[in-house]
């Protein structure tokens, strides 16, 4: 599979506890308990945006058919919506951003590593993807955990430069297809590297 093939239809990821899945109007209500909560964005780089304030407004045109991906995170156990993640800034299909929030109410139970961890495997096993890197505030300590236990490597200190729409001290992390995740077998042949499956 290649990037091409997920433009008009995108993954369902499914761990042990989450399904990574594209979102719909139903789940309106519960990204409402979370999407619009401020503590989400101290060190996100910017704050809620209008649809992030209103998640409805999310729904209201139809998502235009790309490349990146932004899937919902469901907690299989509640069925809700209980965060989202990214793949984006796609480059010549090769390299890639990623970013992941998930409620308060939800963080701190490894759901951020779960979720990053598949959407990493998912990347590298399923698409030419060969790179993906996240900036993060240096005092994002979740964020840089979450991150390394992923097999992200710290390349780099950005002193007061501008993450999104905020200047501050920020870490480049990144990871190649050809470094192992953690706990897989070295990648890039026919062995299986996602934590997920499709
Ligand atoms: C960053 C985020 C996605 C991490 O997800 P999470 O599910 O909370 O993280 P995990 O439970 O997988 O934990 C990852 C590591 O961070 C640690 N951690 C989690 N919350 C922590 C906290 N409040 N303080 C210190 N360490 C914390 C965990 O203990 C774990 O490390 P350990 O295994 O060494 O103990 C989540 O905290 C979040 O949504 N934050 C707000 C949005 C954000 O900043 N996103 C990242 C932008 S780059």
């Amino acid at each position: 599979m290649t990037l091409a093939d997920y433009v008009n239809e995108k993954p369902t990821i499914v761990t042990e506890r989450l399904r990574l899945r594209p979102m719909n109007p139903e789940d309106i209500p519960s990204l409402m308990e979370w999407m619009p909560d401020k503590s989400v964005y101290t060190y996100w780089g910017k704050g809620p945006s209008k649809a992030e304030k209103d998640p409805s407004l999310m729904f209201e045109k139809p998502e235009r058919p790309a490349k990146s991906f932004h899937l919902g995170i469901e907690e299989t156990s509640s069925g809700k919506v209980i965060g989202d993640i990214w793949v984006y800034l796609i480059e010549n299909d090769r390299m890639a951003s990623v970013a992941v929030r998930l409620a308060p109410s939800c963080q701190g139970r490894g759901y951020g590593t779960e979720a990053l961890g598949a959407m990493t495997g998912f990347c590298f096993e399923h698409t030419e993807l060969k790179r993906l890197a996240a900036e993060v505030d240096v005092r994002n300590i979740p964020s840089v955990r979450m991150l390394e236990k992923c097999g992200y490597t710290r390349e780099g200190l950005v002193r007061q430069g501008k993450m999104v729409s905020t200047w501050c001290d920020y870490y480049i992390y990144g990871i190649l297809s050809s470094d192992p995740l953690p706990g897989t077998e070295v990648r890039d042949g026919s062995e299986g590297a996602a934590e997920g499956r499709i």
